[in-house]
């Protein structure tokens, strides 16, 4: 449990707002080379793994980036302003910090609202300590990219920290990678880039690998907090089947395998409709012409936040069920 929260830590923390993803890829490589039997990053940055079998082809998707903020402008006085990589609540930016690639860091702070006036990012600025314009543009440039400086909290079963979505989803593919021991299927791990805008990665890996299956690993939100939405998710409930979002309806074969494959390994699994949000398998499942896809989840709260929260249980097995699933007859379609 202690290495794979050192893990966790190292590839949570690890820079790489949507678009800057190299960095989580190098890292990613030196934790799988060895055990798979090709390694290639393609043109859009994807990094795609190949463990060989006999059998069908399956696509393992999970995102390599993390929302964040790319600058805009950088006014007289050193202040940057900057526009959303991703879904990005202005609310809980306010007060919090974010870094640069070049470890430069700022706080994000506000203009004054009247009375009854919403946040909006527009009104929104980083202020990375700079005395003035010429001061800020030897640290940062227009076109810079930031993410959410903060380490990983361990609270015991619980972790928090920033980009849980969706690295976590990463380190269950290294780790599956790592324990998968009689694969039916050959398996083409995809660390994809650019999902938070619009699953990017998704659709030109899908494309080029040309799965029979497709399964992606996100995270997904939970109904477990006090007067939170109404979901039947769980923090430690287990890893989710998915049933359907706003990018994918699973395939119905695809849901009965998993759960099936879950319940003969006595793994915990909850069943997932997440009715706001979708995930890599939205673009997988539309490629050429159409690959059955499924989803599993991890729980996670304070999903787009500096703060998400997810349960070390639900990691372990994830990864029991995704090695399973790989070590499992796929269904006829
Ligand atoms: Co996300
Ligand atoms: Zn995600």
């Amino acid at each position: 449990m202690k290495d794979l929260k050192a893990l966790i830590e190292k590839i949570v923390t690890a820079y790489g707002p949507t678009g800057s993803e190299n960095h989580v890829a190098e890292l990613i490589t030196k934790e799988i080379e060895p055990y798979v039997d090709s390694i290639r990053i393609d043109p859009l940055g994807n990094l795609i793994a190949v463990k060989k079998a006999e059998g069908p082809k399956v696509m393992l998707a999970a995102h390599m980036d993390e929302i964040g903020i790319m600058v805009t402008h950088i006014d007289d006085k050193g202040f940057l302003r900057f526009a959303p990589l991703g879904g990005i609540n202005p609310n809980v930016l306010l007060g919090t910090r974010c870094v640069f690639a070049n470890g430069t860091r700022g706080v994000y702070g506000s203009e004054r609202l009247n009375p009854g006036e919403s946040l909006t990012l527009a009104k929104m600025y980083i202020d990375i300590g700079a005395k003035d314009k010429e001061d800020a543009a030897q640290k940062v440039k227009i076109g810079d990219s930031a993410g959410a400086d903060y380490p990983m909290v361990d609270l015991g079963d619980r972790l928090v920290s920033k980009a849980m979505d969706d690295r976590i989803a990463c380190v269950i593919l290294i780790e599956t990678i790592k324990q998968l021991k009689n694969p039916k299927v050959e398996s083409h791990f995809v660390f994809t880039v650019q999902e938070e805008v619009g699953l990017r990665g998704a659709r030109t890996s899908a494309y080029s690998v040309d799965p029979d299956y497709g399964i992606a690993i996100d995270v997904t939100r939970t109904g477990d907090t006090p007067k939170g939405i109404t979901m039947d998710v769980s923090l430690g409930e287990g890893p989710t089947v998915k049933v359907r979002d706003s990018s994918i309806l699973c395939h119905p074969k695809m849901i009965a395998f998993m759960k099936e494959v879950a319940e003969k390994e006595e793994i915990p699994y909850q069943l997932e409709i997440l009715e706001a949000g979708g995930t890599d398998s939205g673009a997988i499942h539309l490629t050429r012409s159409g690959v059955p896809s499924g989803v599993m989840s991890i729980a996670c709260r304070y999903i787009h936040t500096p703060s998400e929260m997810i349960d070390i249980n639900d990691v372990t097995n994830g990864i029991k069920l995704m090695t399973k699933i790989l070590e499992s007859e796929f269904p006829k379609i």
